[in-house]
């Protein structure tokens, strides 16, 4: 089997895949070393992805119903007008640089091996049934998106169908099972204008809606319970090797208060709660909060408080304990709110450990941090193979 997937030039989902894992990291870190040049010059680790094929433990795909182009690729062939338009049904990763068109995918190594035998089945299952994909230009058809998620270190997985409208479910279970005998199968309807809109009406079909996944650190095993809305890093096996990095961290500050801000659903309070006396979890999605207190129970945790509520409300709002206190910050790509930036700066805390998903954010918010704070340490974790995305880990200490 090649190592490049046939649809890499069109597909959004591997911009990088013709070029060597060694030369990625190279070229990504390298880019994060400009970044944080002006805060940070010495050199940064990189930690590989541990899988470079089939590392996401979710994936997205949209069901499309779309104009044939004979050759996608290039822009200068001109349609022949004489000829009626011809369409197409297409259930796949959205095409490069288009939020109107899907690729059809044959050999993906993004998910699982067994994620085109799925697609094959489910668009004959739709096509037998008569149920139309979504036509995001005109906004008709039922079908929409497809959210796939898998777990690596627990068992089965969940499948999302999520249409405009209620479609006949008749037949989608086994058609499913045929290929994910484990995963749980679920509807929800997005009726909004674009496909990120929240979703509702989740319905079970199978299974449940919660899946389980697990993090691994030091001799632990902590289990998370996820909705399908929930947040978890996509690369549970290189996340988990940033996890364990920033378990020894507070290991060796031993601090006695930890707050976790952007805590989705509790991945370091939970993964430390037994190396600090409290844990405060802030996390403003109220479903990834209520997962998050789902899974202190779970893994008998009682020393974290997860509250519901923004980063820069609650830095407003509480004074926060400073002495032998640690913060976590892990923000989504938009980075730290800047005036929860400008509290933290002040705030005197003597350590803070930030996880970014965006270098440039990362960036904007040390100009401000590092007004108080110095730089200690930098590590990138490639969560991301195939793309130009990288994660980096800072620790910060007070100057
Ligand atoms: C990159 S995720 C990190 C989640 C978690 N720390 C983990 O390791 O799984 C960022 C999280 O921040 C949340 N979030 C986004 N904006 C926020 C804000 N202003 N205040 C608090 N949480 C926020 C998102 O809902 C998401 O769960």
């Amino acid at each position: 089997m090649s190592n490049i997937c046939k649809q890499a030039l069109l597909c959004g989902g591997c911009a990088l895949i013709k070029v060597p894992y060694e030369e990625q990291l190279k070229q990504k870190v390298s880019a994060v070393a400009k970044l944080l040049d002006p805060f940070y010059t010495q050199k940064i680790k990189v930690n590989p992805s541990v899988l470079t094929k089939y590392y996401r433990n979710k994936i997205e795909l949209s069901f499309t119903h779309q104009v044939v182009y004979k050759e996608p690729l290039n822009k200068k062939v001109k349609r022949d007008k004489s000829v009626p338009l011809e369409f197409e049904e297409v259930l796949g990763f959205r095409q490069m640089g288009r939020w109107d068109r899907a690729v059809n995918l044959t050999d993906c190594f993004l998910f699982n091996q067994n994620l085109s035998w799925f697609i094959y089945k489910i668009n004959l299952w739709a096509k037998n049934k008569n149920i139309p994909f979504y036509d995001q230009r005109k906004h008709t058809g039922i079908l929409r998106t497809l959210m796939m998620r898998q777990s690596f270190n627990e068992k089965g997985g969940m499948l999302v169908f999520i249409s405009q409208a209620p479609f006949d479910t008749e037949g989608l279970v086994e058609v499913c099972h045929q290929v994910y005998p484990e995963y749980s199968v679920l509807t929800a309807i997005n009726d909004g204008m674009s496909d990120a809109s929240p979703i509702k009406d989740l319905k079970v079909l199978s299974g449940s809606a919660i899946m389980q996944e697990a993090l691994l650190v030091d001799d632990k095993k902590i289990v998370f319970n996820l909705s399908p809305q929930s947040f978890f890093q996509t690369n549970t096996k290189t996340a988990n090797v940033m996890y364990q990095k920033v378990r020894s961290c507070v290991a060796k500050i031993k601090p006695e208060t930890l707050y976790d801000l952007y805590g989705g659903a509790g991945s370091f309070s939970l993964t430390n709660a037994d190396l600090v006396k409290e844990a405060f979890c802030v996390e403003c999605v109220p479903e990834a909060v209520e997962n998050g207190k789902q899974n202190a129970l779970t893994n008998n945790i009682k020393n974290v408080n997860f509250i519901c509520q923004t980063t820069e409300d609650f830095l407003a709002q509480n004074k926060l304990k400073v002495k032998d206190a640690l913060v976590i910050l892990d923000p989504a790509r938009a980075g730290v709110h800047p005036k929860a930036c400008e509290l933290l700066k002040n705030s005197g805390i003597k350590n803070i450990l930030y996880i970014s998903c965006n270098p440039k954010t990362l960036a904007e918010n040390l100009a401000v941090l590092t007004q108080n704070y110095k730089v200690k340490n930098a590590e990138c974790f490639d969560f991301f193979p195939n793309t130009k995305h990288i994660e980096t880990f800072v620790e910060l200490e007070l100057i």
